[in-house]
C-alpha cells in the first residue's frame, strides 16, 4: 500500500473513578487475587457508578483528545463510538456524544464489532478521510463490561473492566498509515457471546450477559493477533524490528506475552495496562495509546503497532507512522 497520509492530533482518557480490586471481587465471588493475577496479570478494574452511562466516559475522553488536537469541534465530519454497550440502542452513544461536546457538522455512528472495536473504527476513519468524505474524525472506543458481566460467574467476572479513550485523525501529514487489516470468523462465535438481545429476547437475565470459552478465546487471540500484525507489516513493507512499539488489547497478559514472543519482540516495546483496568474491550487500545503517549513512550516519526481481537470472533491491526502534532 502507498503510505496514506493521515495524523492523530490528539488523544484522550475517559476512565471512571471506582477501583474493584481482586480482593474486593473475593468478598462475593469464590476466586483471589493469586489466581487472577497470575491467570490473567489483572489486578484492579474501573466500574462506572450506576447512576452513569457509556456517554459519560465517551465524552470525557473525546473533550480531551479534541482539546489536545487543536481541531475546532465544528470540524469534525464524524464521530465514530466503537462499543458494544452503547447507552442504549436509539440513539447512537455516537449522537449524544457529538452533540456534547460541539461536534454539530458531525456524522455519527456506533459500530460494534466488541473489543476490536476502536481499531475497526479506526480503519474506518482513515477510509472515509482518504476517499475525501471527512477532513477530521473523532474514533472514540469505550465500553463499559461491568453492564453486560454475570457478576456471579468467576470465569468471567475476573476479567472486564470500563473505560474509554478517543483519537482525533485529521487528513494529512506528518503522520501515515502504512498497514492494516481486519477480518471476522461467525462461525466461532459462540466461543465469545451474549446470546440474548433487542430482536432475540430471552426470559433468562444471565442470556443478557457475557459468556465465554476461555480456552478458545485463548487459543484464537495469540494467533489471530499475530497473524493480522504480519499481514499489516507486509503491507506497510516494516520489518518487525522497525515497530517502535505494540499496542495490543489488553485481555490477558499471557496471551500478549505469547504474542510478543511470537513477533520477536521485547516486552518493552509492548503496551502492558491491563493490571490497572482489566478488559476494557473496545476502550483497552485507545486507553493504552493515550497513556503511552502521556509517559512519553511515541516519539513522532516512531511506527507503532497496533494490534487486537475480541468477540465475532474477530481480529484488527493497524501500522502507523506517528506524526503526533501536540
Ligand atoms: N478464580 C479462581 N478459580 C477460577 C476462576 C477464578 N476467577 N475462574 C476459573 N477458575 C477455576 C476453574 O473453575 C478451573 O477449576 P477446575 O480445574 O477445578 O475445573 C480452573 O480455575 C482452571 O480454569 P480454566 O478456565 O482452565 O483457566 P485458564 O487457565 O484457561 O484461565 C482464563 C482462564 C483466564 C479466562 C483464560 O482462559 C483466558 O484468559 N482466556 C482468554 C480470555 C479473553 O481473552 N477474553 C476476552 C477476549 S475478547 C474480549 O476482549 C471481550
Amino acid at each position: 500500500m502507498t503510505p496514506f497520509p493521515v495524523t492523530v492530533r490528539g488523544l484522550g482518557l475517559g476512565l471512571p473513578a471506582g477501583v474493584v480490586t481482586n480482593d474486593d471481587l473475593a468478598k462475593t465471588l469464590d476466586t483471589n487475587d493469586e489466581w487472577i493475577s497470575a491467570r490473567t496479570g489483572i489486578r484492579s478494574r474501573r466500574v462506572l457508578e450506576d447512576d452513569k452511562a457509556l456517554s459519560h466516559i465517551a465524552i470525557l475522553a473525546g473533550k480531551e483528545a479534541l482539546e489536545e488536537s487543536g481541531v475546532d469541534p465544528n470540524d469534525i465530519h464524524l464521530t465514530i463510538v466503537a462499543t458494544v454497550t452503547p447507552d442504549t440502542f436509539m440513539p447512537a452513544t455516537a449522537c449524544r456524544v457529538a452533540a456534547a461536546l460541539g461536534c454539530h457538522q458531525s456524522g455519527a455512528l456506533d459500530l460494534n464489532i466488541a473489543c476490536s472495536g476502536f481499531l475497526y473504527a479506526f480503519i474506518t476513519a482513515c477510509a472515509q478521510i482518504k476517499s475525501g468524505l471527512a477532513q477530521n474524525v473523532l474514533v472514540i472506543g469505550g465500553d463499559t463490561l461491568s453492564r453486560i458481566t454475570n457478576w456471579e460467574d468467576r470465569r468471567t467476572a475476573v476479567l472486564f473492566g470500563d473505560g474509554a479513550g478517543a483519537a482525533v485523525l485529521s487528513a494529512g501529514g506528518p503522520g501515515e498509515l502504512l498497514g492494516y487489516d481486519y477480518g471476522a470468523k461467525g462461525h466461532l462465535s459462540e466461543a465469545l457471546q451474549i446470546t440474548a438481545g433487542p430482536s432475540r429476547p430471552s426470559d433468562n437475565p444471565t442470556d443478557y450477559k457475557t459468556q465465554m470459552d476461555g480456552r478458545a478465546v485463548f487459543r484464537f487471540a495469540t494467533a489471530a493477533m499475530v497473524d493480522s500484525s504480519r499481514r499489516s507489516l507486509a503491507m506497510a513493507q516494516l520489518p518487525l524490528d522497525k515497530v517502535d512499539l505494540v499496542v495490543p488489547h489488553q485481555a490477558n497478559l499471557r496471551i500478549i506475552e505469547s504474542a510478543a514472543k511470537k513477533w520477536g519482540l521485547p516486552m518493552e516495546k509492548v503496551c502492558v495496562n491491563l493490571d490497572k483496568y482489566g478488559n476494557v474491550s473496545a476502550g483497552s487500545i485507545p486507553i493504552a495509546l493515550a497513556e503511552a503517549k502521556k509517559e512519553g513512550r511515541i516519539k513522532p516519526g516512531h511506527h507503532i503497532l497496533l494490534a487486537g481481537f475480541g468477540g465475532g470472533l474477530s481480529w484488527g491491526s493497524v501500522v502507523l507512522k506517528w506524526g503526533n502534532l501536540c
